[in-house]
């Protein structure tokens, strides 16, 4: 591993490229990235690098994301098939067709879209700052929410926004945790708070002691006193955690189906050292977004990123 990681370092210098990793990647792909971050630092250091190439670890909407805000870069995915099913749960032509139903309504939609969802949308949003996004928008103002239906039903309950119509889609990870699981988990751990992400249904998030995306999760990990802690969001948040409190504890919770025992992001675990590798020294697969496409898309992402969060 120490060499393939050698390879990729020597790579990414000859190339001028960054690496950017989400938390849900493997381990060792977090451990070669020049910077690891949330959806939405991730699009943050997207838009400001000054690499010539970015090599997104991570999943086909967060690449597309980069290619939107750096459309001079040459954006890099390890694996074109790393798609995500919440994306997959808002195909264009029947939201096109859902938002024509609702002329006066303002489009918000979360990150993990297609291109031509975003540009379809009035506003993006990340896990980290939806709530912010929801709340700069007139009270009077009818609300689509897209396409994560347990994060949108969560923003209604935070923002007591009763003009909130929520799109259907939904995570296949965060739709598959355990309750009865997480209570077992909760009896012989009483000590450690439950800390859950967004995208999870609502009985979870009813039992959680802190509800964030994975960065907010980090965070809450470090501020909080108690030195063990159910984590409920996709395992591969672990590395960091345990990476930056080693004194402290942390149990992934634990999924409905009992045989695998974990609940991965099949999509994110698809990203490893050799196709890393690979794209760089192939250049190959090149993210590319219609230049009409990128443009409306590029405004909604914008217009989230101007709002403080
Ligand atoms: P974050 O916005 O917390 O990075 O979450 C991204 C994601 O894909 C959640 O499933
Ligand atoms: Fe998509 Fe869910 Fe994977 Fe996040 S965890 S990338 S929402 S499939």
């Amino acid at each position: 591993m120490k060499n393939k990681i050698e390879k990729i370092k020597d790579l990414v210098k000859a190339k001028n490229a960054v690496i950017l990793a989400h938390y849900y990647t493997r381990p060792e792909v977090q451990q070669v990235a020049d910077f690891v971050g949330d959806s939405l630092a991730l699009s943050v250091e997207a838009a400001r690098t000054n690499a010539d190439a970015i090599v997104f670890a991570g999943v086909y909407f967060m690449a597309e994301t980069a290619k939107i805000l750096s459309p001079e870069k040459t954006v890099l995915i390890p694996d074109p098939e790393a798609g995500c099913s919440l994306a997959n749960s808002c195909p264009a032509t029947q939201f096109a067709a859902f938002r024509a139903e609702h002329p006066d309504a303002v489009v918000v939609s979360y990150v993990n879209t297609t291109a031509e969802i975003k540009a379809l949308t009035d506003v993006c949003c990340t896990s980290s700052n939806a709530l912010e996004v929801i709340r700069s928008i007139p009270e009077d103002k009818e609300i689509i929410f897209a396409p994560d239906r347990n994060l949108g039903s969560w923003l209604q309950k935070q923002t007591g926004r009763e003009n909130m119509i929520l799109w259907e889609g939904a995570c296949h990870v965060h739709e598959e945790f355990s309750l009865e699981g997480i209570l077992e988990l909760r009896k012989q751990h009483p000590e450690a708070p439950i800390l859950a992400h967004p995208e999870c249904k609502q009985p979870i998030l009813m039992v959680a002691d802190f509800v964030g995306s994975t960065a907010a999760i980090i965070a809450r990990a470090g501020v909080n006193p108690a030195t063990e802690f159910i984590v409920v969001t996709e395992p591969g948040i672990l590395h960091e955690m345990k990476r930056l409190y080693p004194q402290k504890t942390f149990y992934p919770a634990p999924g409905i189906d009992s045989t695998c025992g974990c609940n991965d992001c099949q999509y994110m675990k698809m990203v490893t050292l050799e196709k890393i590798a690979s794209a760089l020294e192939t250049g190959q697969s090149e993210v590319v977004v219609p230049e009409q496409t990128r443009k409306k898309a590029e405004k909604s992402i914008r217009g989230m990123l101007e709002i403080k969060s």
